[in-house]
C-alpha cells in the first residue's frame, strides 16, 4: 500500500516531522512517495489520482497565525471529489520555552480546518496530530538557542514518530488503537472553536499581506536570487536585482531563515510606514466614507448604517490597493536610492540568528535530508 506524504514547509520542521511519520508506516510495509506543495509545483490533484483503494493520503503542513498556510488550502479546495480516500494530517506548530520547559505550540483552527475540506471532499479521517518544533518566526523573534532548539526538535520528532506508529496500527485494524479509530486526533475546546476561525481568517485576509511588506534586503544582498527560487508560495520577485514581495506571501519566513547573507530584514521604517498608514487608514476609512456620503447626498445630515460601512470598507480595500501598488514602489525606490537606503534596510532582526529544521535544503530530494 502507498501513502502519499504531500507537504509545505518554511524551513523544514514539516518535512522532518513527516519523515519520522514515514518511519512508522514503512516499518510496516507501507510504501512512501513525496509531493512538495508549492506555487507553480505538481499538482495535489494528479499526485492523488496515482493512489488505489486502501492507500493513504498524509498531509503535512505548518501553523502559519493558527491557519494552515493559503496554498495548502487552495490546493485542498481545487481537488476533485475523493470518496474514500484515506487521509491524516500533521500540522508543525511552534514550542516556545518558558521557564526551562518547552510548551507545545497552538494551531489553532489549522488542522480542524484541512480535515472539513478533505471530509467535503469524501476523504476519510484517520487521524490528525499538531507535532512542536522550534519556532521560525525569525521576521518577529529570534529563534531560540541550540540547547532550546535541540530539546524542541526532540519533542516534535517524538510526537510525529508516535504517531506514525499509531496509525500503522489503526490502519492494520490491530495494535494499540481500536480498528477502525482515528490514531489520534487534535481537539478543540469552545473558546478555541470561537476565536480560532476569527484569527486564522485575520492573518490569511491582512496579516500575511502586512508582514510581506516589512521585508526588505539590506546592502549585504548579493542578488543571488535564492529566496525567489525557493519562495514556496512564489511570492518574491527580484526587481532591479532586488528581491521585492508580492501580496502572495504566505508569511512562511523561509527568506529569511534560508538567505545565504542573512541580507533579509524586517525593516524599521517599513515597520513605522507601512504599520502607521494602516492604522491610520483603517481609523479614518469611516469618517471618510461619511462625509464623502453626506456630501453626495447634498444632506447636512449624519449618514451611517449599512452604506456608510460598505463605503468606509471600499476606501479601506482602496487602500490596500494602492499599498500593493503604487505606494510599494515608491517605498522599494526609496530603499534603493543613496539618500534613504541605509534606513530603510535597517532592521531589528540584523541581531537575530537564523533557523532552519537540521539538514534542510529547499528543492532536495527529501530523501537527501539526513
Ligand atoms: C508567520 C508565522 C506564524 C506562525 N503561527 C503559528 C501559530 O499560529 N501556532 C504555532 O504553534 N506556531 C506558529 N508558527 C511557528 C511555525 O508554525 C513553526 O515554527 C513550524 O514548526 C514551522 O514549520 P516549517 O519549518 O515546516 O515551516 C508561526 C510561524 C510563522 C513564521
Amino acid at each position: 500500500m502507498k501513502a502519499l506524504f504531500a507537504y509545505y514547509t518554511g524551513t523544514g520542521n514539516t518535512l522532518r516531522a513527516l519523515e519520522k511519520v514515514a518511519e512508522g508506516l514503512e516499518a510496516s510495509g507501507w510504501e512512501a512517495e513525496w509531493l512538495e506543495i508549492r506555487a507553480g509545483g505538481p499538482s495535489l490533484g494528479s499526485a492523488l489520482q496515482c493512489l488505489r483503494e486502501n492507500d493513504l493520503l498524509v498531509l503535512g503542513f505548518p501553523a502559519l497565525g493558527f491557519s494552515a498556510p493559503r496554498p495548502v488550502l487552495r490546493a485542498l479546495r481545487s481537488l476533485p471529489g475523493l470518496p474514500g480516500l484515506r487521509a491524516a494530517v500533521l500540522c508543525a506548530c511552534g514550542a516556545t520555552a518558558a521557564k526551562g520547559r518547552v510548551v507545545n505550540g497552538w494551531s489553532g483552527t489549522a488542522v480542524p480546518e484541512a480535515l472539513r475540506i478533505l471530509v467535503r471532499k469524501g476523504a476519510v479521517p484517520v487521524g490528525s496530530v499538531e507535532a512542536s518544533y522550534p519556532e521560525n518566526w525569525t521576521q518577529v523573534s529570534p529563534p531560540e538557542d541550540e540547547a532550546a532548539r535541540a530539546a524542541m526538535t526532540s519533542l516534535g520528532d517524538g510526537q510525529a514518530r508516535e504517531f506514525g506508529v499509531r496509525l500503522a496500527a489503526a490502519l492494520a485494524g490491530g495494535g494499540t488503537d481500536s480498528p477502525g479509530l482515528p490514531a489520534g486526533s487534535v481537539r478543540r475546546g469552545p473558546v478555541s472553536r470561537a476565536l480560532g476561525p476569527l484569527l486564522a481568517r485575520g492573518f490569511r485576509t491582512f496579516g500575511r499581506r502586512l508582514l510581506a511588506r516589512l521585508f526588505v534586503a539590506d546592502g549585504s544582498c548579493t542578488s543571488c536570487g535564492l529566496c525567489a527560487r525557493t519562495c514556496p508560495s512564489a511570492a518574491i520577485r527580484m526587481t532591479g536585482a532586488r528581491p521585492a514581495w508580492t501580496t502572495a506571501c504566505s508569511g512562511c519566513n523561509r527568506c529569511i531563515n534560508l538567505c545565504p547573507e542573512r541580507a533579509i530584514q524586517t525593516s524599521y521604517a517599513r515597520l513605522v510606514l507601512v504599520l502607521g498608514l494602516n492604522v491610520a487608514a483603517l481609523f479614518l476609512s469611516g469618517p471618510a466614507a461619511r462625509a464623502l456620503l453626506e456630501t453626495a447626498s447634498g444632506r447636512g445630515g449624519r449618514s451611517g448604517g449599512i452604506g456608510a460601512f460598505a463605503a468606509g470598507l471600499a476606501l479601506y480595500l482602496g487602500f490596500s490597493l494602492l499599498q500593493a501598488g503604487p505606494l510599494d514602489a515608491v517605498l522599494r525606490a526609496l530603499e534603493r536610492s543613496g539618500a534613504f537606503g541605509s534606513l530603510f534596510s535597517r532592521g531589528f532582526t540584523q541581531r537575530f540568528g537564523r533557523y532552519r529544521a537540521p539538514g534542510f535544503q529547499p528543492g532536495r530530494n527529501v530523501r537527501d535530508v539526513p
